[in-house]
């Protein structure tokens, strides 16, 4: 049996991060409206890490006491090499669970090799269960090829699958109870989620389009009976086990509930990027230590460590003004 070190990232808050969470690349088969401009621009390859530097950072957060990484996009899985690298990162010695985060477009053929890769438990985007609005939201995805991704996975068994729906009112904020029934007939969970203010999109005005979670758990308690569920996954989410089922439902709650205080995560940007906070800009350019240091193991933890001392205490989104934040979801993964 292996012991974890005692871990060695803590802020100046006494929040201890153990959660990393992994950009391997900012690209993606879908443009869903909440997360791009009609119009990206994507970073050159040249602008981003190798996958050998992401799996050194990786190990390297593991040392110093990281249990647990997500990998996200952009659409990870769009990235070459993508599987060769979960494979990677499922072999550190000291990680308890390797999870991913992905829009669902390739499960089908994929889903096996996940899990043999490792990947103990997958969230899955999912914002309606209409095939037209699916393809207003996500502007090109295909609805039915996530639904049998889907399938594919919940057929693979992995230890949990979660769908994540961000919701938009009057676009999709009809659709809750229809995808909380869908979540128990497949006997996975849902998490429904505020939209945040990253970057600058056309296509609505996000301060018209918020519907909070309250809302949200109000229209659901018309159809189901929503029990308090202690559940922590050390993500944000506030969970409900639907009564009479084995779905539990979560509330990612940005504006209506601050979960600062409880933060445990850090996140690496494909460019390298350690940000220490989803809502803040204050980062740690790892690429630059990597490169600079000739690939230097002691000098990339001794920067990760330093890097503590500047992660904010909470983020300030606010949906009625342009956002301050002018990177993409799609930058940051989540
Ligand atoms: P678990 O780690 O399994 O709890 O998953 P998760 O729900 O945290 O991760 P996922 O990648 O599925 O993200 C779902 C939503 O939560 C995304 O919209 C993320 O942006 C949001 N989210 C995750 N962590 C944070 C955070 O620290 N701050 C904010 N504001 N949102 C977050
Ligand atoms: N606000 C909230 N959630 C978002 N996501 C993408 N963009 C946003 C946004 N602006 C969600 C996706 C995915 C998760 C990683 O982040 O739906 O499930
Ligand atoms: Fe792609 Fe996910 Fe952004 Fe949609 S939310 S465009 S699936 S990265």
């Amino acid at each position: 049996m292996t012991t974890n070190p005692p871990t060695l990232l803590i802020d100046r808050f006494g929040r201890i991060v153990n959660y990393l969470r992994v950009s391997i690349t900012d690209r993606c088969d879908f443009r869903c409206i909440y997360c791009m401009s009609e119009t990206m621009e994507f970073l050159p390859r040249s602008q981003i890490l190798s996958l050998e530097e992401i799996e050194t950072v990786c190990r390297a957060f593991v040392e110093l006491g990281v249990d647990k990484i997500r990998i996200t996009g952009g659409e990870p899985m769009v990235r070459k090499g993508a599987m060769d690298l979960l494979r990677k990162i499922g072999r550190l010695e000291g990680l308890r669970e390797l999870v991913l985060t992905t829009n669902g477009s390739q499960l089908e053929t994929i889903a096996q090799d996940l899990k043999s890769a490792g990947v103990k438990r997958i969230n899955i985007s999912l914002d309606t269960l209409e095939e037209a609005l699916f393809k207003q939201m996500t502007r090109v995805g295909d609805l039915n090829t996530v639904l049998r991704g889907i399938d594919a996975a919940i057929a693979t068994g992995f230890e949990r699958i979660k769908l994540n729906a961000v919701i938009l009112k009057n676009r999709n904020h009809q659709e809750v109870c229809k995808l909380v029934h869908f979540a128990i007939a497949k006997g996975i969970d849902i998490s429904f989620i505020e939209e945040m203010p990253l970057g600058v999109i056309q296509s609505h005005d996000r301060g018209e389009e918020y519907y909070s979670s309250d809302r949200i758990r109000a229209d659901l308690e018309n159809q189901f009976s929503l029990l308090p569920d202690t559940t922590n996954t050390g993500g944000p989410s506030r969970y409900f086990r639907v009564s009479g089922s084995n779905t539990k439902v979560g509330f990612i709650s940005p504006h209506s509930h601050n979960f600062c205080g409880d933060c445990n995560r850090v996140r690496l940007t494909a460019e390298g990027r350690l940000l220490l906070c989803l809502g803040n800009e204050h980062s740690v350019d790892l690429m630059q230590v990597l490169r600079a240091n000739n690939g230097d193991f002691a000098a990339l933890k001794k920067a990760i460590v330093e890097s503590m001392q500047i992660k904010p205490e909470k983020h300030e989104f606010d949906l009625t003004e342009q956002p301050i934040i002018f990177r993409h979801m799609s930058a940051t993964g989540g």
